[in-house]
């Protein structure tokens, strides 16, 4: 007993390269068929481990993703098949690779361009895996029982094929594309008809005429568009006509090649009892006047034996049923089936009514068939066109208009184009509290961190942790708490005392080393440029009376960088007249305002974690004669 059946409902792939579409279209068969096990076991991904989640029906799986061919083989030793789904360049190498792997039996190999030579090792690699294992002597995609036991042979299918399909069982790739396609064909129950085809394109349009016309496909194999083929015409119709289920083949043949001849051979010498309908396209080639290239490789006329005309003669000369154009091949595939039918040799298929398969989220909503809530929402930024855009401005007008990074905060802060003195404040604000030396507690933390062997963003993080209430954080609040009093019209020393009363130091006022008779040169500097650029300085000069009357009370309450900016600040969105009341009191409510610390202290410190790295130092111990130890 003999079969010719390289496929089954149980039949198993390793998928080579992420291709989540093709991929996806063999799950969604899968299920189509109504098989129990999906039909790609793992994806072979060079240099990437780990799972990809598809769907099965309506359920997520996650398939194994292997980074070698011998750990997904290892991994998974039932599945036989090796799709090969990347480009012609890494062809040769893998497929030879797969073919030496004991549980691989079929290599389908999708890709357009394989170099010839590489192609023809390939095919004898696998005949000589084949004699290796004593099966020489059969044909070369012929499933065997030798002493009750199945034996197979290594089968080699392109390269640039589409695939094959075993209808309602196992399907390569993107074999009969859509899913729609699929159930028009109805791929997903089989017939009695086998079906080879040079070309894959061809085949589609052949899986939906057989269908009109018969039964269906029990199979169908799209060979190749290479001038050397791993499997040939006739392989595949001997193998077809081992098939019990299989009652008539249907074969497409090309201009080109001779192929078609060892078919003519097998129909001569009484190898194939089944009948076959067999057209060899191309017979327009003879109204050119000088050698075409068709689509594949192989597709030119030749000399006259490789013309369509002579190959179809030859086969219809041998008994195959050769009508006599590709229009009336409909016509000669639906005799030929009804002749089978009228004899009593088809049992008629059960019709079945296929589960739907649910359309994908992404593809509903881009045709607007259903909506869906977002989960984000965001107004700063798209990045979807062209070029990005920050709160509108693409990024080549930020360019050409020669803008800084004080218009890129006040557009993504902001949403405005500011005009450029606030800008230009916003970006002497960073410039100004890049940094303030190694001792204070940002660059300390950061250097520390670093010292101890730990990476940029850590180090930088670290010291940006303590940016706080005391340190470099308050400049929200001294906003907040000058733009209260002030609006309520206190006086310095009603605002001061009230804070006290309620046990809060006024925000962006007091430091650790500034003084009256030291003044942080930071802050004269941002009150000498607001005060000659700005409309107004109103709440800064509050703040300076604040400060008088602080200093009255002790030598360090000095405003300090936090309370210039902080009061700065409010002057700048008041002054500009592109701000509502009510977006200022958002601004400062929200806090945007210790952002601008935040992103000038990065600076500083990214500045410490290199210099650190850079001198090499060693981890820091604090030195025990600075602690005061006590009970
Ligand atoms: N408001 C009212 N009183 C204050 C303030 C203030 N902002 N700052 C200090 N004092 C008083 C303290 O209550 C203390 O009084 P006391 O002796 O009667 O108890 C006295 O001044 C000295 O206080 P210290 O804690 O020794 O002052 P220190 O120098 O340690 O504080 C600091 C400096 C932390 C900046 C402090 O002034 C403060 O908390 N200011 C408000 C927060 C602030 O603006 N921080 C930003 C600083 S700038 C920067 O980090 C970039
Ligand atoms: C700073 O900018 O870091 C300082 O004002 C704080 C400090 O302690 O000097």
């Amino acid at each position: 007993m003999a079969t010719g059946q390289i496929f089954s409902r149980t039949t198993q792939a390793l998928f080579y390269n992420y291709k989540q579409l093709p991929i996806q279209r063999m799950l969604d068969f899968d299920f189509l068929c109504g098989r129990e096990t999906p039909s790609v076991a793992g994806i072979i991904n060079p240099g990437a481990e780990g799972f990809q989640k598809l769907f099965f029906g309506q359920e997520e799986i996650a398939i194994p993703v292997h980074s070698t061919i011998e750990a997904a083989c290892a991994a998974h030793p039932t599945a036989d098949v090796f799709i090969k789904f990347s480009s012609f360049r890494s062809v040769a190498a893998s497929s030879k690779l797969a073919l030496k792997q004991p549980t691989i039996r079929v290599v389908a190999i999708i890709a357009e361009g394989v170099p010839e030579s590489d192609t023809k090792e390939l095919i004898s690699y696998a005949r000589s895996n084949n004699k290796l294992r004593n099966y020489d002597k059969f044909p070369l995609t012929t499933l065997i029982v030798v002493n009750h036991c199945w034996l197979f042979l290594q089968v080699v299918i392109g390269p640039a094929t589409v695939g094959g399909i075993q209808v309602g069982a196992f399907k390569i790739g993107d074999t009969a594309g859509t899913i729609d396609n699929i159930i028009q064909c109805k791929l997903y129950r089989p017939g009695c008809v086998g079906f080879v085809s040079k070309s894959g394109g061809m085949s589609n349009e052949l899986y939906y005429t057989i269908a009109r016309v018969t039964d269906g496909i029990y199979e169908g194999i799209a060979i190749r568009g290479d001038v050397f083929p791993g499997s040939t015409l006739s392989d595949h119709v001997l193998r077809f006509n081992n098939i019990p289920q299989i009652k008539m083949i249907v074969v497409l043949g090309e201009l080109g090649g001779r192929d078609e001849y060892s078919l003519v051979e097998a129909l001569k010498s009484g190898k194939i009892n089944k009948p076959v309908c067999a057209w060899v396209s191309g017979t327009c080639a003879r109204l050119f006047k000088s050698e075409v290239q068709f689509g594949h490789a192989v597709t030119k006329s030749g000399g006259e034996m490789e013309s369509a005309q002579a190959k179809n003669e030859a086969l219809k000369d041998v008994g195959a049923v050769v009508p006599t154009s590709f229009e009336s091949f409909e016509a000669s595939i639906k005799e030929t089936y009804e002749k089978l039918a009228g004899e009593g040799k088809i049992t008629p298929v059960k019709e079945i009514t296929p589960p739907q398969i649910l359309e994908d989220l992404n593809s509903a909503i881009k045709s607007g068939k259903v909506r869906a809530p977002t989960h984000i929402i965001s107004t700063i930024s798209d990045d979807r066109g062209e070029e990005p855009c920050y709160a509108g401005v693409p990024m080549s007008t930020i360019v050409e208009k020669g803008m800084g990074i004080g218009d890129a905060i006040s557009l993504l802060w902001l949403k405005r184009s500011l005009p450029r003195y606030c800008t230009h404040f916003i970006e002497i604000c960073v410039m100004l509290c890049a940094d303030h030396g190694p001792c204070v507690s940002g660059a300390h933390n950061t250097i520390v961190t670093a010292r101890a062997g730990k990476d940029l963003v850590s180090s930088l993080v670290s010291g940006l942790l303590t940016i706080g209430p005391r340190f470099g954080g308050a400049v929200d609040d001294a906003a907040r708490y000058f733009k209260d009093a002030y609006d309520r019209k206190l006086t310095p020393y009603e605002f001061v005392e009230s804070m006290k009363k309620k046990g809060i130091r006024v925000p962006g006022i007091g430091h650790r080393i500034k003084r009256g008779d030291n003044r942080d040169k930071r802050v004269e500097l941002l009150q000498l440029f607001a005060r000659t650029h700005f409309p107004s300085t109103k709440y800064m000069e509050y703040a300076v009376e604040v400060e008088t009357y602080t200093l009255s009370k002790a030598n360090n309450l000095v405003m300090n960088v936090d309370g210039a900016i902080g009061t700065l600040f409010l002057d700048l969105l008041a002054g500009s007249g592109m701000f509502t009341k009510q977006e200022i009191d958002e601004i400062v409510n929200i806090g945007y305002l210790n952002g601008l610390f935040v992103l000038a202290r990065s600076i500083g410190l990214i500045g410490h974690t290199f210099d650190q790295k850079r001198l090499k130092q060693p981890l820091y111990r604090h030195p025990w004669e600075d602690v005061l130890y006590t009970k």
